[in-house]
């Protein structure tokens, strides 16, 4: 069978979806070479797939393992997925914000990876907070709080992570289909029925163009629906980190004065948009009511929201100044992402450690003007990546006349 299967790739012939759910049966069950499933992938990268390929793939990958059941469970479920960027602590203030409008998020996060933040290692940093509950405790939070947040499971689309695993081996990451296909499965597996995507451009994100994203969110949305699931794509912008804190603390802190009715503006005008439900929305963060579902779900998970963060011994915190008055035209998401990443708040490779205290708060964003010897970023550091951090900084931060 595998032999046709690679030729229909390769001659660019479309597959019928059993034959897809076949192919990615084998592949979970490893009956499969990973030279076969390498090759496969190589092939859907060049030669591409058709949307009802799309959707079969996304399917029998959810089918790779356990689907989440919430039944008994009343109100809507809904999940929101970002594809990455720098300083994005937006579902730190979404998941209990949309718990305190009724709706209820069964979230499953991710790690950093590169200069990408995770959701996972931000919450880490709030000390006892667990991130791998068991299933029974998962049905009884999104019950009581109406929110978690936690890592993904070894049963839940287990396909996906032989595949990415292979992805990340071949060159063959950047592909619409397998990356529509990896980020849907998990969602579908997750039990929700609608998923809002946010979908990132620029130097700080996986897409670094407006048309590339366009071309990502179209095939969410299409595969979304073939497979049953009500997809909201929105194209965002990340040419600027997201709100002012980079590093995992860092962000959580800033997440909370948001969920706290402060916040930057940035951050909360676009927690709003992606939560569909403005003026309410901004009222739930005001009113106390996103902040008590917030601290009802980091007690629910093991942590102390009153606690003080981890990593925070020993840090110092050294300030960027700025060479010139003026105004700040540039300040890269790119650079700036890289900067946090030598300091050790990132990982190169899944499984290693991230320093849960370190990162930058930005002093001055796009627009601010500043005056020479201001300050345009504090650098928390411990000792690691500190030379670095400044050098790209210094990089990141363009200041001009108008
Ligand atoms: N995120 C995912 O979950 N999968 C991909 O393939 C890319 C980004």
């Amino acid at each position: 069978m595998i032999h046709r299967w690679l030729e229909q790739r390769r001659d660019g012939v479309e597959q019928p979806p059993e034959e897809i759910a076949a192919f990615v049966a084998a592949a979970t069950a490893r009956e499969l070479t990973d030279a076969q499933i390498g090759a496969w992938l190589a092939f859907v990268t060049v030669r591409g797939m058709t949307a009802r390929e799309t959707v079969a793939l996304t399917l029998a990958m959810r089918d790779s393992g356990r689907v989440l059941d919430w039944e008994g469970i009343e109100g809507p479920r809904w999940d929101k997925h970002s594809t990455g960027g720098v300083g994005d602590k937006v579902s730190l203030v979404l998941a209990p914000l949309w718990a305190a409008l009724g709706i209820r998020v069964p979230m499953i996060s991710g790690r950093s990876l590169g200069i990408t933040g995770g959701t996972l290692d931000k919450l880490e940093s709030i000390p006892g907070f667990r991130t791998d509950l068991e299933a029974p405790r998962l049905r009884a939070i999104l019950s009581e709080v109406g929110c978690f947040i936690v890592g993904q499971s070894a049963d839940l689309a287990p396909a996906d992570r032989l595949l990415y695993a292979l992805r990340d081996e071949t060159q063959t990451v950047p592909s619409v289909p397998l990356i529509t296909a990896s980020i849907l499965s998990k969602k579908l597996a997750e039990g929700v029925e609608k998923l809002v995507l946010d979908v990132k451009y620029g130097s700080g994100a996986f897409m670094k163009d407006l048309a590339g994203a366009r071309v990502l969110a179209s095939s969410l949305e299409a595969v979304g629906g073939g497979a049953g699931l009500d997809v909201t794509a929105m194209l965002t912008p990340m040419d600027e980190p997201l709100g002012r804190a980079v590093g995992n603390a860092l962000e959580v802190a800033e997440a909370e004065a948001a969920l706290r009715g402060g916040g930057p503006d940035d951050l909360v005008d676009l927690v709003v948009r992606l939560s569909g439900h403005g003026d309410r929305a901004r009222a739930a963060l005001r009113d106390g009511s996103a902040w008590e579902r917030w601290c009802a779900m980091v007690l629910a998970q093991g942590g102390d929201p009153a606690a003080p963060r981890l990593g925070q011994d020993a840090l110092q915190c050294e300030e960027l100044l700025a060479d010139r008055d003026g105004v700040v035209a540039r300040c890269d998401a790119g650079e700036t992402g890289r900067a946090a990443f030598a300091l050790g708040a990132g990982r190169a490779r899944a499984g290693e450690s991230v320093h849960p205290g370190v990162g930058l708060v930005l002093r001055r964003k796009v627009g601010e003007a500043v005056r020479r010897g201001e300050p345009l970023a504090a650098v928390y550091h411990a000792g690691r990546g500190r030379d670095e951090a400044f050098a790209r900084m210094r990089s990141a931060f363009v200041v001009t006349d108008a």
